[in-house]
């Protein structure tokens, strides 16, 4: 990776946990792909930056980036005021929200009213975490990463789970995930940013590599490449 011709480039340290389809995974020789990491990557071309990757939990991504141990993180992150506070976000670079998932053969569950009581699998840290402390009486079981919940709504071991419906759809209709179906519609609308510390003197780098891919194609592109049919 260094050996190129790009190798006098100012390197970025880029942030990510590949468990989150289609946005970031790992390839059969665990190299990291997806649509997050065609997206960085592009954007620090435009920019002349050389990105160096490093994988971290998504739980820990924040408190990475408070402590300005990397430059950024991509990891299909939602933009919140509460992260806001204490990290800055690029403009939003893709439209996502929650939804419920549950076992194919569910009947019962069919929308948020129907959780009440219920219990429900979210990744730690997520914004899936905090819709479902809103739900009156759920029992919320925490999780280090999606496929970790998936597992335990296959076994049984939970009702349902709350988390972003493009990677729970992309899942299943790869065929990643069987015997999991997405009901109701979606419980919130987000939109993904590119994370940074505060402060950070490459948030604007990074916002002018956006509006380029946009208006250039290469965003349509990567897009068509992951989330095309
Ligand atoms: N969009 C949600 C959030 O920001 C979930 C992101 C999960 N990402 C991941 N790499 N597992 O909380």
């Amino acid at each position: 990776n260094s050996i190129s011709s790009n190798s006098g480039w100012k390197t970025l340290k880029v942030a990510t946990d590949p468990t989150f389809v289609p946005f970031e995974m790992k390839d059969a020789n665990g190299n990291l792909e997806g649509f997050d990491i065609d997206l960085m990557n592009a954007i620090a071309q435009v920019a002349g930056l050389q990105v160096q990757w490093e994988s971290l939990p998504f739980d820990g991504m924040i408190s990475t980036l408070q402590a300005k141990r990397v430059d950024a993180a991509i990891n299909g992150i939602t933009i919140t005021p509460e992260r806001q506070k204490t990290i800055s976000f690029s403009r939003p670079y893709f439209k996502a929200g929650l939804a419920i998932a549950v076992r194919a053969n569910n009947q019962d569950i069919q929308d948020v009213n129907s959780l009440k009581g219920r219990k429900i699998g979210v990744q730690i840290g997520s914004t899936g975490a905090d819709f479902a402390k809103t739900i009156p009486n759920a029992q919320i079981i925490t999780f280090n990463s999606g496929p970790d919940f998936f597992q335990d709504l296959q076994n049984g071991n939970v009702d349902a789970a709350i988390s972003d419906a493009f990677a729970t759809l992309y899942a299943i209709k790869t065929g990643q995930l069987k015997g999991i179906k997405v009901v109701s519609n979606l419980l919130t609308e987000e939109f993904y940013g590119i994370a940074t510390p505060h402060n950070s003197p490459y948030l604007e780098t990074i916002n002018k590599g956006i509006g380029t891919l946009l208006a250039n194609g290469t965003y349509e592109q990567i897009y068509q490449k992951w989330m095309g049919t």
